[in-house]
């Protein structure tokens, strides 16, 4: 059965491609290899853990798994060793676009089926896309921003907009997202600090440490990702400012965004789920002849004051006397999340 449906993968990537053929008898698993950006934040070491816990489900399935290390050259040379040892299927979360593009679109070529997680590439020459909305996620956070600032049409205060990796899709959609919102409002203004923050709790800091000497009065932070705001809130601290200024987050994982909302650090943080586990889901489908879609977009929602408590206490993450204050409301918490809650602390 196993041989028919790699001939049936074979088939319908492409007629050129040797490994469906030539794998061994029946009982070898496919072989899904991953190939992760990188591991520096702990959004990263969950997105792993979920993807190794699902395909720990299947026992069809062997899955190699190598780290980038941040370095666009390193995750290209991590592909090519997918390619030379003929995995079965390719998931790949790509640091940035551009370097990327040409050896998953090789791996394609030669009929490995390729399923694309969070960032996305140049082009859509794979099987499938798995990510969250981050245009949405950045106009849900450009509005939240404005309610913040007096609300539609009133308006009105500064911006420091720190910029994860610049020449990664996220980035470019959760900025994109964002000014859409922010452009309407002729109050706002958002202050000229373009640098890359490439996702990094430290230069988040350095930003923001720089746009404070820079400019007296910032009323708000808008940061792409949590380790990112996280740090700006450290420099603000530093420079006894943190009190006047709203700071807000992306990921929403809850040992870390959503414990930093509760602590009152971060004002909100817009939930990015990780595409672990669905990627893997979405591997063993069409590994078992299922027909899958082009793309899958992952549900987000705003975490803030009013729901931070409330999935700590689902996570388990806060102790026995505030549980008894949230208690009746924790189930309404996860119905408004839709999704089901992962272990340990992590969004499924
Ligand atoms: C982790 C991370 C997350 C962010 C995602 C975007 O590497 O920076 O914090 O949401 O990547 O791709």
């Amino acid at each position: 059965m196993r041989q028919v449906l790699r001939a049936f993968l074979f088939l319908v990537c492409t007629a050129s491609f040797p490994s469906a053929e030539a794998r061994g008898a029946d009982d070898t698993p496919f072989v899904i290899g991953f190939s992760q950006a990188t591991t520096t934040e702990p959004w990263r070491l969950l997105f792993n853990k979920e993807l190794r816990t699902e395909a720990a489900k299947y026992p069809e399935i062997e899955l190699i798994v190598r780290d980038g290390q941040d370095d666009a050259q390193k995750q290209f040379a991590d592909v090519e060793e997918f390619i030379e040892k003929r995995v079965d299927i390719i998931l790949i979360s790509p640091k940035v676009a551009g370097a990327l593009t040409p050896v998953v679109n090789r791996a394609f070529d030669m009929g490995i089926p390729i399923i694309v997680l969070d960032r996305d590439l140049a082009n859509q020459r794979y099987t499938q896309f798995i990510g969250g909305d981050n245009k949405l996620i950045g106009r849900t956070a450009g509005k939240y921003a404005v309610s913040r600032l007096g609300g539609a049409g009133k308006a009105s205060g500064n911006i420091v907009e720190i910029w994860g990796g610049m020449k990664s899709t996220p980035a470019q959609d959760r900025h994109e997202g964002f000014a859409q919102v922010i452009f309407e409002e002729p109050g706002i203004r958002s202050l000229d600090v373009a640098r890359d923050g490439d996702w990094k709790q430290d230069l988040g800091y350095e930003i923001m440490a720089d746009a404070l000497e820079r400019f007296d009065r910032i009323d708000l932070v808008y940061a792409h990702n949590d380790p990112m705001a996280y740090g700006a809130y450290l420099a603000a601290e530093d420079a006894g400012r943190e009190d006047a200024i709203v700071f807000l987050g992306i990921d929403g994982i809850p040992a870390e965004g959503v414990r930093w909302v509760h602590e009152g650090v971060l004002t909100a943080t817009f939930l990015y789920m990780t595409p672990g586990a669905e990627g893997i889901r979405q591997a063993v489908k069409l590994l078992r002849g299922e027909k899958i879609q082009p793309r899958v977009t992952l549900p987000t929602m705003t975490i803030d004051r009013s729901n931070a408590e409330e999935i700590l206490l689902l996570h388990g993450l806060i102790g026995d006397e505030e549980k008894d204050r949230t208690e009746g409301r924790s189930k309404r918490v996860a119905a408004r999340a839709s999704m089901p809650l992962g272990p340990s602390g992590g969004v499924r």
